[in-house]
């Protein structure tokens, strides 16, 4: 693999700077980022006299824990334009997520918040050792999702050469990298194993690919996927993170020079973990949910969004803002079997560390009488697709999962081709039990 470490002299001079500049910032800015919520939205005017605090409050960072959490349900009461701050002609690009159930959320963005995206995500493709002059292939959905545009942005900011190629039609993603050569590509983990899948079918040794870097994100995965798709293409793989209603992709990003968690811009982001039941705010180090409060956002400011994503922050280590680990999961995709709590990205971890397992995985949630079941639906690799070699696999996984989360569930090892493919973001949980 290629040493893709940028200069430090390409640095944003801010991500390099001393913890005591980055915190007097983030107080300056805070202050703005609150009165701004404040005075231009009414619920987070009105949420804020009922418990009786106001942006004047805050002297420290640490005052922030007194003013209330937005949720998600927040947006979709406020659907589609209410949590707005500027007038609607300001708001020069909208974004939606679909959700599973009801209204989807609407996200809107100012002139400048386009730009300061633009500038995050260059920030977070130069981190991930992209370069000026590089040529980008771009698999992220374009459209009302966040993914496709807001990298696509970024790497025009970077001054890249940009393929927007969007999700789906996965031969022809192949060709495309065949043909035009790109040294970095952007897409969701998990349909980055869809092409790999295609490079062979179609013949072709992806580690002969021009791929130097993959910039992946959207969904959780683990370090055992970047060794899967690192080894599969000799190229680098590292984590992007964001979300629609705080920016979109570019909120935080590893390091390619040390891959050991995800910086947070925290120059326009603050971020805290707390513990998801009660709500408090808990030290550095710990795990917990995160939460984010935009200090320069101006058409949809959030003041302590819960992202429902938990994780954990860790110290400044190839830049000096803070890292959050990879993230476990959301609390969403949390499945709690005989009172044992289970992610999805801990059955990931056991499935690619058994070799005659093709990396493709769902979860499939049952109930079975009173009792809740959950079947790990895999695939054998060809190699080991005899009825013999699937039920020693199935034996295999069922006794690392055992291991892992301390309960058994069962596995069911198929023929090559069987597990549902990722067209963007896997659908991880399938969730067959009965509605209550
Ligand atoms: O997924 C934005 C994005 C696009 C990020 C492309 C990275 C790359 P949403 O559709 O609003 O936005 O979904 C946000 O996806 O709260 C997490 O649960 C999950 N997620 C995003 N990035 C990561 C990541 C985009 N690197 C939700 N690791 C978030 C784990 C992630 N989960």
């Amino acid at each position: 693999m290629h040493d893709l470490t940028p200069t430090r002299d390409s640095l944003d001079p801010i991500e390099i700077a001393s913890i005591d500049e980055i915190r007097a910032l983030q107080l300056k800015r805070i202050k703005r980022s609150t009165r701004h919520a404040y005075d231009n939205v009414a619920m987070y005017r009105q949420r804020c006299d009922n418990a009786g605090v106001h942006p004047d409050d805050l002297q420290n960072l640490s005052d922030l824990s007194k003013f209330p959490f937005t949720h998600k349900d927040d947006l979709r009461d406020n659907y589609p334009f209410g949590l707005f701050a500027v007038p609607r002609e300001q708001i020069i690009r909208v974004h939606a997520s679909s959700g599973t159930t009801g209204k989807p959320t609407v996200v809107g963005y100012t002139k400048g918040d386009i730009d300061m995206w633009a500038d995050m995500v260059a920030r977070s493709m130069r981190a991930s050792g992209t370069r000026p002059g590089d040529m980008v292939h771009i698999a992220y959905g374009y459209g009302l999702f966040t993914g496709g545009l807001g990298a696509h942005y970024g790497a025009e900011r970077l001054g890249c050469s940009v393929i927007p190629v969007s999700g789906g039609m996965t031969e022809r993603q192949v060709t495309l990298i065949e043909d035009f050569r790109p040294t970095t590509i952007m897409v969701t983990p998990s349909y980055m194993l869809n092409i790999l899948e295609q490079y062979h079918k179609a013949g072709i040794d992806p580690r002969d690919s021009s791929l130097q870097v993959g910039i992946f994100g959207a969904e959780p995965w683990t370090n055992a996927m970047r060794k899967e798709v690192e080894t599969a293409f000799d190229m680098h793989a590292v984590d992007i993170y964001g979300l629609s209603e705080i920016l979109g992709p570019g909120v935080a990003n590893e390091c390619v020079e040390t891959k050991d968690g995800l910086h947070i811009w925290e120059d326009h982001f603050y971020p805290e973990i707390i513990d998801p039941e009660t709500g408090e705010t808990l030290p550095d180090g710990e795990m917990g949910e995160l939460v984010i409060t935009t200090l320069t956002k101006e058409g949809l400011p959030m003041i302590r969004y819960r992202t429902r994503d938990l994780t954990r922050l860790l110290p400044g280590t190839a830049r000096s803002m803070r890292r959050m680990e990879k993230i476990t999961g959301r609390s969403d995709d949390m499945i709690i079997l005989r009172g044992v709590n289970i992610f999805p990205t801990q059955i990931e971890e056991q499935v690619l560390s058994v070799p005659e397992l093709a990396p493709y995985f769902q979860i499939v949630l049952t109930r079975d009488g009173p009792m809740d079941a959950m079947t790990v639906l895999v695939e054998a690799v060809e190699s080991a697709a005899t009825d013999a070699a699937r039920a020693a696999s199935t034996a295999t996984l069922t006794q690392k999962i055992k291991d892992i989360v301390g309960i058994s569930v069962n596995v069911t090892v198929d023929i090559p081709g069987t597990v549902e493919r990722s067209q963007g973001k896997a659908r991880r949980v399938v969730d067959n039990r009965p509605r209550d």
